[in-house]
């Protein structure tokens, strides 16, 4: 049985995509079964409506600041759905530790760095800031604390002298639309096990080392 999966975004939804992508596939073991925006406006809400998906809008700024009374919307909905797991995919909104906690090891979040480096916003500028000269993306499970938690899969890209923080961010992106359908189809297949309060997987070791810059 396919485990039914909600998109949570507030943009353009670009790794929203990617993810409708991979789930279109016979052998993946997850479907998109809703995509939810906090925001009316949301690009990927009529990408993901093009995609014959469901989707819906619950309007935070409607709520105010009483995130609890938006949880409890939101948690109806995913009921509604019968959803297994949660993608957040670009979604500006904190949750509650509550609500966290409940979707613990069932809600994942894609951040742009190789965390724990550069949590929180323009994570592609701290890292030029810091001159890192790798870089890349996360995919970690969602826990109290705004992009920590347990990591489940990582990519990497070489970060290049004269890169702005536009460029660095085209070139993770890339990354970001490979390694979240992937990762996500570790989870939904059970392919990814908690041990000594890591999360480790039986698939395969990554085959190649990244040196920036090059060396012959
Ligand atoms: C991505 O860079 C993601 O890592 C971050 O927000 C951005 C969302 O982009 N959390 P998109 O809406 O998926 O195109």
């Amino acid at each position: 049985m396919k485990r039914r999966v909600a998109i949570l975004i507030s943009g353009r939804g670009s790794n929203m995509a990617a993810l409708i992508r991979a789930a279109a596939a016979a052998d993946y073991p997850a479907e998109i079964a809703l995509v939810i925006s906090n925001r009316p406006d949301a690009g990927g809400l009529k990408k993901a409506a093009a995609s014959g998906i469901a989707t819906t809008t619950i309007e935070s700024k409607s709520f105010n600041n009483d995130r609890s009374a938006f949880e409890a919307v939101l948690q109806s909905t995913l009921d509604q759905h019968r959803i297994d797991l949660i993608c957040l995919a670009g979604f500006m909104r904190l949750f509650t530790a509550e609500f966290v906690q409940r979707w613990y090891g069932r809600m994942l979040n894609i951040h742009p760095s190789l965390l724990p480096a550069f949590p929180g916003l323009e994570p592609q500028a701290q890292a030029l800031r810091a001159g890192v000269k790798i870089s890349g993306a996360t995919v970690h499970f969602v826990i109290p604390q705004t992009d920590a938690g347990p990591i489940l899969m990582q990519g990497a890209v070489a970060v290049h002298d004269d890169d702005t923080a536009e460029a660095l961010a085209a070139r993770i992106l890339e990354i970001e639309h490979r390694i979240y359908p992937a990762a996500l189809r570790l989870v939904a297949g059970g392919q990814m096990r908690f041990e000594g309060g890591i999360w480790k997987t039986s698939a395969d070791a990554a085959p190649a080392v990244l040196i920036s810059p090059a060396v012959s």
